[in-house]
């Protein structure tokens, strides 16, 4: 077993970590709105106006901070007058992104707004620069926002909705280099600016940025559009775990080598910050545009048997430990990083949670949410950790991911996972000044493909840790191969 020093510095604090960096995405795409999370009034699941009380129920319990919604590439499609008003009256549409599938919008913008209430979190809402008007982005914006006299106000409230909601964030398209109307960022930085000015109501306006790494159309974005006229820059990246598109790879069959090919891919998430970051830096040395990596995760082959163009896929230990790498790397950068949204909430891409009629399981990544939601809102302070590189066959990476926060009662938080599979390190960790008293940990460790399911539904599961030292400026554990621990001191 080898030995890594670790370092706390809890006096170097860096920046504050958002709650939102523990956002997430919902899009109409396969089962994630429809079945899970909405399923009907009628429906004998338990709901309350038609969405599951158990998907809220473990939403609250990770206090889920903000939703991105309707998408995706979905978001250019949709016309928001679609979605309200008598269900029997809304307009049947065709999906054409997510298997051409019928639309009927019985989950439109109060069902949206309604459910992030439940749950208690922000909004955040795209609107449709692709295919949709300024004047109607502008006209749903004070449909969802104002509360002052307007035919939009009126019409909001005869549908059943006196005040209005609040809508903190605002994105202004989504991926319009792509499926958002393949704009080059000349042209999309033009209408982002008209959408700007029209589309009022939010707190924030966040414009589409890169398609993973590409430096370009940041540069471009920040040298055309200033501080004032947006907030954040979104950022899109997924995980493939062979890096080929057209063969993802499999989910939940994987060798140990995929495994590792896997995590090693997802530490590309690492250089594309840095480089964000550094063209970001030269125009904004304040921080005021944050970055939003409103889109991430794991993107493996869909499951055998089901539509294509639902991208349904099981959930792993691999992916427990990819969630916490991207994390804890968005906790490390979150002096840029404002925000950060899991693709997708439910039984679609890296889902925190699957269901199956009236059965919800929680994957390993939930549990990761659930072991890191205590870094939310608190500062980040410098940690280091020596490291033990992994060779997988398309590169190396390191085995141990950490960050470490101290919240508004001085509590410390450390989340660190190790990606090795036949190695367990003894971590020797010094916090000078140090005055904790007590600490206790949780642990998410199994194999590396188990997974929980409708039948087995906590195989993977978070389980108390005991093996922590806490002497003086000293701390102590053995992290075990192919794990996530979080450690609260006292
Ligand atoms: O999350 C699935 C899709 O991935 C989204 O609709 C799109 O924005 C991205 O390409």
């Amino acid at each position: 077993m080898a030995d890594l020093k670790m370092t706390i510095d809890k006096t170097n604090r860096i920046s504050k970590i958002n709650k939102e960096i523990y956002g997430h995405f919902a899009e109409h795409l396969g089962r994630c709105i429809y079945g899970g999370i909405y399923v009907g009034k009628d429906s004998p699941i338990p709901n309350v106006n038609g969405i599951r009380t158990d998907v809220v129920e473990a939403l609250k319990a990770i206090k889920l901070p903000v939703l991105r919604w309707p998408g995706g590439c979905f978001a250019d499609t949709y016309h928001w007058r679609d979605g309200i008003g008598p269900k029997e009256n809304r307009k049947k549409i065709v999906n054409i992104h997510w298997g051409g599938v019928t639309e009927d919008n019985s989950f439109g913008t109060h069902e949206f707004l309604d459910f992030c209430e439940a749950v208690g979190c922000e909004a955040y809402v795209a609107l449709n620069v692709g295919s949709g008007t300024v004047q109607e982005a502008a006209e749903w914006m004070e449909y969802m926002t104002s509360a002052n006299e307007s035919p939009m106000t009126e019409l909001r409230k005869k549908n059943g909705r006196e005040k209005p909601w609040k809508v903190k964030y605002v994105g202004i398209g989504n991926e319009n280099w792509g499926c958002g109307g393949e704009m080059n960022a000349d042209f999309y930085s033009s209408l982002y600016k008209q959408y700007h000015c029209f589309a009022r109501g939010a707190e924030q306006q966040i414009a589409c940025g890169p398609n993973s790494n590409d430096v370009g159309w940041t540069e471009a974005m920040m040298s055309k559009v200033g501080a004032h006229q947006m907030q954040g820059l979104s950022l899109h990246h997924y995980t493939v775990p062979t890096n080929q598109w057209e063969h993802k790879g499999d989910s939940v069959s994987f060798s140990e080598d995929e495994y590792y090919n896997t995590l090693q891919h997802t530490w590309f998430m690492e250089r594309i910050l840095k480089d964000q970051e550094a063209v970001m830096q030269r125009y904004d040395n304040d921080h005021r545009i944050g970055l939003v990596v409103d889109e991430w995760g794991l993107w493996a082959d869909v499951i055998e048997g089901t539509n294509p163009g639902f991208l349904y896929q099981q959930n792993t230990m691999r992916d427990a430990v990819l969630a916490a790498i991207n994390l804890n790397l968005f906790n490390q950068h979150s002096s840029r990083v404002k925000m950060a949204n899991i693709a997708q909430m439910v039984n679609v891409l890296q889902a925190i949670i699957l269901t199956e009629g009236e059965k919800m399981v929680k994957t390993p990544t939930y549990h990761v949410f659930d072991m890191f939601k205590e870094h939310m809102e608190a500062e980040l302070v410098y940690s280091s950790c020596e490291n033990k590189e992994i060779e997988a066959k398309d590169g190396k990476f390191p085995a141990v991911s950490q960050s470490v926060s101290v919240d508004a009662d001085g509590k410390m938080h450390i989340t660190i996972s190790n990606a090795s599979l036949d190695e367990d390190f003894g971590i020797d960790c010094a916090i000078p000044r140090s005055e904790y008293k007590t600490v206790s940990a949780k642990i998410l460790t199994e194999k590396y493909n188990a997974l929980n399911d409708f039948d087995a539904p906590d195989r993977v599961v978070p389980k108390n840790f005991d093996g922590i030292k806490l002497s003086g400026e000293k701390l102590s554990f053995t992290l075990p191969r192919c794990s996530v621990l979080a450690i609260e001191l006292c």
